[in-house]
């Protein structure tokens, strides 16, 4: 079977990471078409994924738009709809990564009888999203695709209430090679060097630099943790949020912690770094619709403290395979920091069960296997 994958993002954010894993097995029997230029491009070369980038004209549908902006740039999606039609014809399915490429997608499917699956990343909900967002990916789901492949029961129940059929739907978590994320002591004692957190108490945040990702929380909390707990942020505004940025900036300084937080931008080096932390944690103040982190720190053994919403209250069992707290509550994080701290001996025991159960319950090869079939459902059910 040959998919025509296509996502919007030049970025790379964990949707498109999650793509690289869902593709690469197809090789040349797949494209990936992308709406804008930029890293992931690189990224996909890298894993050999044949990658093409359909348009350099900015797609300026922002999460919240209102129905005029959307409509204007649904215009401008013309040229690029005319561009994907006629590459569908060389393709058995379509294969949407974001909404963007669902509401391309999805008239190039009609248009080029092509049927289509939409895996579905976000949580569709007025937290995430305004309502006329919220009212195309729905309407255009349920009229066009023939599959949503939803990243957690929370973003298909959010899909399910919004309007969404929820026949058409099917969980499937992200995938991961535990090979990734196994890394040496040397390792380790190498990055720790590099950075100078040798001897420190490091709890590490892996995100983009996004309000929503709540960074801000963690740095409230590190100033009523002691001195010793220092932080590393890992990510980059990946969508413009600049403004975000130099808040955190300037909530560090007004809390006196610039020796203590440590902002490292965009890293590929992630299980390294992981590894290199006492304590991972996760502080979206919206809920995370699966959470790749989560899962990451588990993989890396280190572990992992999660906001108690969304998919993370799938992924972690409170005090089992990691800790929930409250969302936007900067005190009880504080709190689960120092009690982590000090209970080393339980933390390890966490740490070590989360890591055998991740590895078995996220393990890639066995996920694509899942996608593979039901893409080969989808596909044998069409006649064109
Ligand atoms: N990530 C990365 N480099 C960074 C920060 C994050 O490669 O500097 C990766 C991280 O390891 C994870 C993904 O980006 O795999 C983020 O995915 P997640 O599902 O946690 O959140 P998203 O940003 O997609 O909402
Ligand atoms: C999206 C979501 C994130 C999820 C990722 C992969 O970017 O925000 O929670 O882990 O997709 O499915």
């Amino acid at each position: 079977m040959k998919i025509l994958f296509l996502d919007q993002s030049g970025k790379p954010g964990g949707a498109e990471l999650c793509l690289i894993d869902i593709a690469k097995p197809y090789g040349d029997r797949a494209l990936v078409g992308l709406f804008a230029d930029g890293t992931f491009k690189t990224l996909l070369q890298q894993h050999s994924i044949p990658v093409e980038v359909l348009t350099t004209q900015a797609i300026q549908v922002r999460k919240q738009s209102k129905l005029l902006p959307a409509l204007a740039s649904l215009i401008l999606l013309i040229p690029l709809l005319i561009k994907v039609v006629k590459l569908a014809q060389k393709y058995d399915l379509i294969y949407a990564n974001t909404q963007k490429a669902l509401v391309v997608g999805a008239l190039a499917s009609f248009l080029a009888r092509r049927p289509l699956v939409y895996h579905l990343h976000d949580i569709l909900s007025p937290a995430h999203f305004s309502q006329i967002n919220l009212r195309v990916a729905i309407t255009l789901a349920n009229l066009f695709a023939s599959l949503v492949i939803a990243n957690s029961q929370a973003s298909q129940q959010a899909f399910v209430q919004a309007g969404g059929k929820s026949e058409l739907t099917a969980i499937i978590y992200n995938g991961f090679d535990s090979k990734n994320y196994q890394v040496s002591d040397a390792e380790v004692q190498k990055i720790q060097a590099e950075l100078e957190l040798t001897g420190k108490f490091v709890v590490g945040h892996f995100s983009r630099l996004s309000p929503w990702k709540g960074q801000h929380i963690l740095i409230a909390a590190l100033a009523k943790c002691p001195p010793q707990v220092t932080a590393i942020l890992v990510g980059d505004a990946l969508f413009g949020e600049q403004d975000y940025v130099k808040e955190l900036h300037q909530q560090v300084i007004d809390l006196g912690l610039e020796h203590r937080v440590k902002f490292l931008g965009f890293r590929s080096d992630i299980p390294q770094l992981m590894a290199a932390c006492n304590l991972i944690t996760h502080t979206s103040t919206a809920p995370e619709p699966f959470g790749r982190v989560i899962v990451e720190a588990m993989l890396c053994g280190t572990p992992i403290i999660a906001a108690k919403a969304g998919g993370a209250r799938e992924l972690v069992e409170h005090g089992v395979n990691g800790f929930l707290v409250t969302p936007e509550n900067p005190r009880e994080l504080a709190q689960v920091i120092n009690t982590c701290l000090q209970e080393k001996e339980i933390m390890t025991t966490i740490a070590n069960h989360a890591q055998s159960l991740a590895s078995k319950n996220f393990d890639v090869a066995i996920i694509n296997q899942q996608i593979a079939q039901l893409l080969q459902k989808v596909h044998n059910k069409m006649a064109y």
